[in-house]
């Protein structure tokens, strides 16, 4: 719509008429409350508490019954997001009620990414219902609605001051999450102390610019009492599931040597308190917060994120189909840079890789050629060492065969006559006319 067609639009005038009978539609609220009592109503809790803190039992106190619970070692090395849904019915109204515990919280020695689980999951919630709401075919009306839509934030009693694990995971989830705080186990802390510990922590909480819960006070029912128990926070409270004696009635307390300590009396803690604004006043409140608030957020700025915007660089008003053919072009061109990134990169590492490989080879030739020289040097040098060796077997035969000769003529004259001897001892001293004497040795 034009920007003039809207002006003319809200400008354009009222006239009050009034009803000549009945009509029926004041039966409308009547319809809103049946069609949601028919289809039910989704709550979910999120408690926040060093292990043994008194969450389990500060829920079972609350809804009055028993629900699973699970002790938490002091040894997980993470905090860990633990959801358990129920279903729930009080008259004819249906409550699926989720209780997710924030386990192993502050056990850690290096506590700084403690909160950072808790905001992940939340966001997860959110970012569930965004994709539910952004699909085509929705179906928001039996979608199990998971976001959170409050965060009981247990302190430990100390009667201090906060500790800063506190305020900064506190200060993590204001923007995500409807915080409620309230002190746990308050039977451990004196009247006198309790009220002095709740001045600290709201002071604290304001100077580190905490925003908690505030119980709305813009509805004129609930406006008084809301605005008394602002002024309560942070409820202490005390939680039990045991039945005590007290008078002639049983009651859910704490029972010590010294006294009993009851759940639902306010003089005893703030348990009434929490149950009133927690369930009976305002869980409407907290459900339409966590949506119109939180939600809002975490949809506007992850919508911007993805780059979609109300308005163009002019303030004049940008359409979602407009919005959307930008971001698709500029997707596009994105692509097709990548594309041609990765074709050139590609190419690179193919020449980066073909070069290499050509060293490589160059390389074996070489060594191959190395060797090759190595072998022809050493056949050279056996062939030659070859050859010396026939000649001297060939020169040793020679004098073998002479020596034989010699003796086989020396045999021959001792076996001829006696008058003969001096001068066949004179041959026999003589060499054969083919053979000389050089350096001692026999040669042809
Ligand atoms: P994990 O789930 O293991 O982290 O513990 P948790 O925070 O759920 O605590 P749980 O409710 O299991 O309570 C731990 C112990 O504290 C139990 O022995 C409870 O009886 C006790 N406890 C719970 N609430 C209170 C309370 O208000 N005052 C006192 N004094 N003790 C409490
Ligand atoms: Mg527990």
């Amino acid at each position: 719509m034009a920007a003039t067609d809207l002006e003319r639009f809200s400008n354009e005038e009222k006239r009050n008429l009034s009803l000549g009978g009945h009509v029926g539609f004041d039966s409308l609220p009547d319809q809103l409350v049946s069609k949601s009592v028919t289809q039910g109503f989704s709550f979910n809790i999120l408690c926040v508490g060093e292990t043994g803190i008194g969450k389990s039992t500060l829920m079972n106190t609350l809804f009055n019954t028993t629900f699973e619970t699970e002790e938490a070692s002091h040894y997980e090395s993470t905090v860990r997001l633990r959801p358990r849904t129920y279903d729930l019915q009080e008259s004819n109204v249906q409550l699926k009620l989720t209780i997710v515990d924030a386990v192993g919280f502050g056990d850690q020695i290096n506590k700084d990414e403690s909160y950072r689980p808790i905001v992940d999951y939340i966001d997860t919630q959110f970012e569930n219902y965004l994709q539910e709401e952004l699909k085509i075919r929705r179906s928001l009306f039996n979608y199990h609605d998971t976001r959170i839509h409050v965060c009981l934030y247990f302190i430990t009693p100390t009667g201090h001051s906060l500790k800063s694990l506190d305020l900064v995971t506190m200060k993590k989830l204001d923007s995500k999450v409807n915080i409620i705080p309230i002190i746990a186990k308050a039977d451990t802390i004196s009247k006198s102390e309790l009220h002095k510990f709740k001045i600290k922590i709201m002071s604290e909480l304001v100077s580190n610019g905490v925003q908690i819960y505030q119980f709305p006070t813009d509805d004129e029912a609930v406006a008084e009492i809301n605005s008394v128990m602002n002024a309560h926070l942070p409820f202490a409270v005390v939680g039990s599931t045991e039945e005590v004696k007290v008078g002639n009635k049983m009651a859910r307390a704490r029972q010590y040597p010294w006294g009993v300590v009851q759940v639902e009396n306010e003089s005893h803690c703030d348990f009434v308190k929490l149950r009133e604004m927690l369930i009976r006043v305002n869980m409407e409140d907290l459900r339409e917060q966590t949506h119109t608030r939180h939600y809002e957020l975490y949809r506007r700025c992850k919508l911007e994120e993805m780059g979609f915007k109300d308005t163009d660089p002019d303030n004049q008003p940008f359409s979602l189909q407009e919005t959307y053919e930008t971001k698709r072009k500029e997707f596009l061109c994105e692509l097709q840079r990548k594309e041609e990134e990765m074709r050139q990169m590609f190419v690179n590492k193919v020449k980066e890789t073909e070069s290499e490989l050509k060293e490589k080879e160059r390389e074996l030739h070489e060594k191959f050629e190395h060797l090759k020289r190595i072998h022809q040097e050493e056949k050279r040098k056996v062939e030659e060492k070859r050859r010396e060796l026939e000649e001297e077997m060939n020169a040793f035969n020679r004098r073998k065969v002479a020596v034989e000769t010699l003796q086989c003529q020396s045999l021959q004259a001792t076996s001829q006559q006696p008058l003969k001897k001096d001068k066949d001892k004179k041959n026999f001293f003589s060499l054969p006319s083919s053979c000389s004497i050089t350096s001692g040795r026999y040669v042809n």
